[in-house]
């Protein structure tokens, strides 16, 4: 393919503009890989770079995308093959490296990842990022010790990527699950990934004190800001939260009373520099015993490369619900 399409992203005195381009090889960021994209999948992250409203990306003009699948179609790292179907996340995609909304995609070595047995192209993107943070915060959990009966776990932003494989993944793990959204209507939608309860996020108290009723036994937050505040102050003694995301605000504005009177614990998850070891051995476990359950429903919508741009808006205002998967060659 000398030339090939790819939505990539412009700076110019502060604006942010973007468009699907023809590009060539050349004009990529360098990489020993080189892989015929089938799919991609758009993340939070991809909205904040795609339209400026977050300061994601680190360098420009760049291709967005920080996911992609494929198959790879040159290699100089002797690891891969022409033919080998292989994923990458995070790694600097689509923030400082050209990422994977683009029919050809060139990435190091390094941050290659073989397709698990037991997934398609398009079940790893389905599963993205979101999906892999939701399993990398839930096997962080675990190496803290939560377990099933300390109580239920609260997802937040429960009906976005994160929060849809959070319920999921945590409900077939055996843990009742709380969800938290601001979308009511979607109730029926996150009893059927497996909510237990459904608690709608604008009608809830938060309350003051630094302590409040300990009602939690853990927590995955996508929100960040007064939930994740309120969360530290009402989780059960020697639970966990996974702080993940800050689509509700980037305080944290608690006291220390928590973690010394209850012995709560914080985690912070970042998916994007994931060790390689723990990158794979996720992966294996998303494909096996972590495998979602409800892939097909999280699923809301499947779009094309031309059909990109009207996606962002929607994420960023809240309106959209599970994953948006970017069909680019694949025959899903
Ligand atoms: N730490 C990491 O490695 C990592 C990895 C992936 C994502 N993240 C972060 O996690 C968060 C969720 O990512 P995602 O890809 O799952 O996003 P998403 O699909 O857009 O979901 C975000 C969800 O948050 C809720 N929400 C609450 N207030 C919102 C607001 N003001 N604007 C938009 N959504 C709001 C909504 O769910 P309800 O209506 O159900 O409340 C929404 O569906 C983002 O902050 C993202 O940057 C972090």
């Amino acid at each position: 393919m000398s030339r090939f399409r790819a939505y990539r992203v412009h700076e110019r005195k502060g604006a942010i503009t973007a468009r699907l381009e023809n590009l060539a090889i050349d004009d990529l960021t360098p990489g020993d890989v080189t892989l015929r994209a089938h799919y991609s999948s758009v993340n939070y992250k991809d909205a904040l770079a795609a339209t400026g409203k977050g300061r994601i990306m680190r360098r420009f003009p760049l291709v967005a995308g920080i996911d992609v699948a494929g198959v790879v179609s040159a290699s100089s790292d002797t690891r891969f093959r022409p033919g080998d179907e292989v994923l990458v996340t995070g790694c600097g995609l689509g923030e400082d490296h050209d990422g994977g909304f683009s029919e050809v995609v060139r990435v190091p070595g390094d941050w290659v990842v073989p397709l698990p047995d037991g997934l398609s192209l398009f079940e790893a993107m389905a599963i993205g990022t979101a999906g892999f943070t939701a399993a990398l915060a839930i096997d962080r959990m675990e190496q803290n010790g939560q377990q099933p009966d300390q109580g239920a776990v609260v997802v937040t932003g429960a009906s976005g990527g994160v929060g849809s494989f959070a319920v999921d993944l945590l409900s077939a793990c055996g843990y009742p699950v709380v969800a938290l959204t601001g979308k009511p209507d979607v109730a029926d939608y996150l009893k059927e990934l497996g909510a237990g309860t459904v608690l709608d996020r604008r009608t809830l108290d938060l309350g003051e004190r630094p302590l409040e009723k300990a009602q939690w036994g853990g927590a995955i937050d996508t929100l960040g800001g007064a939930v994740l505040t309120w969360l530290t102050r009402t989780l059960r003694p020697w639970g966990t939260i996974a702080c993940i995301g800050m689509a509700g605000g980037t305080e944290l504005n608690t006291t220390v009373m928590p973690f010394i009177l209850r012995g709560i614990s914080v985690l912070g998850i970042t998916s994007a520099d994931c060790p390689m070891k723990r990158r794979r051995r996720l992966w294996q476990r998303l494909a096996s015993d972590l495998r979602p359950q409800h892939l097909r429903e999280i699923v809301s919508e499947i779009v094309t490369l031309e059909e990109l741009s009207g996606v962002f808006e929607r994420l960023l205002v809240d309106r959209h619900r599970g994953r948006t998967v970017l069909r680019i060659a694949g025959n899903d």
